[in-house]
């Protein structure tokens, strides 16, 4: 049977000064140093600015790596400010994290660019990790799923069997992000489960079974092993958590 990997990421988001963050990322990097399982994966996101100097803190061929935390839909061109997929390839990001809920609610990113970004970081050799999740807690389940399954089918559907098999999903209720609430460990592995089945309906079995889905909203040192002991969550999205080692090493070390 294919064994998917296990992944935790780490979004900084816009946190850290240079100096702090490879502070940050060389504390990580000791800790985690010889003690990551096989088949474990770690992705570091720091701001765009810090990713060439921490690429250069990383072993070679070790499980941790790089990634940004957005990019733009064209690979170059006048669009002052912004920055694209094959740059970051350039210094050292392997990922990239797309449709985060902050970037859709404060910069109104929508389906339809987040398809294009989906597509040219494929195109670039950048995986993506492509964040879904309902917006409020107390609507119904049947109300969540319909939400997270448009998500899904606009912004990942109009790739192939081998694009999309090269894509990390985060489901990130939107509620849970930074507010310190959280779904069940069964409310979210059974989430997982319908956003596997999702992609099954569309790519078959093979192809949704080798697809990581990964928890996240306010995931910490004190939940993680509750969420990544379900079956279909192979990992977690960590925010806040990520900007202390102690605690991110922690995260890491559950999935163990
Ligand atoms: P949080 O953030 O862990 O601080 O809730 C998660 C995220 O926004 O990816």
């Amino acid at each position: 049977m294919y064994v998917r990997s296990k992944i935790v990421v780490a979004n900084w988001k816009m946190h850290k000064d240079l100096g702090e963050g490879l502070r940050l990322a060389t504390e990580v990097i000791q800790m985690l140093h010889n003690q990551v399982k096989d088949k474990v994966q770690v992705i570091l996101l720091p701001p765009f600015i810090h990713l060439e100097a921490i690429s250069k803190l990383l072993p070679t061929a070790g499980p941790i790596h790089l990634g940004a935390q957005n990019c733009h839909e064209h690979a170059f061109g006048a669009f002052t400010g912004e920055i694209a997929a094959p740059m970051l390839r350039s210094v050292g990001a392997s990922f990239v994290l797309i449709g985060h809920s902050e970037r859709r609610h404060y910069f109104g990113e929508g389906s339809a660019l987040l398809a294009q970004k989906v597509s040219i970081a494929l195109i670039y050799g950048l995986r993506p990790i492509f964040c879904c999740g309902e917006v409020e807690q107390t609507c119904t389940v049947a109300w969540q799923e319909n939400f997270v399954e448009e998500q899904l089918a606009t912004s990942l559907f109009h790739l192939s069997a081998e694009q999309i098999a090269q894509v990390i999903v985060a489901y990130e209720p939107v509620w849970a992000i930074g507010t310190g609430r959280t779904p069940t460990p069964t409310q979210a592995q059974a989430m997982h489960q319908f956003i596997r089945y999702i992609i099954a309906s569309k790519y078959g079995e093979e192809v949704a079974s080798s697809i990581p889905i990964l928890y996240g909203g306010s995931c910490d040192t004190e939940n993680a092993r509750l969420f990544f002991t379900r079956p279909d969550v192979d990992g977690g999205l960590i925010g806040k958590a990520s900007l202390i080692a102690n605690s991110f090493v922690t995260i890491v070390k559950s999935l163990e």
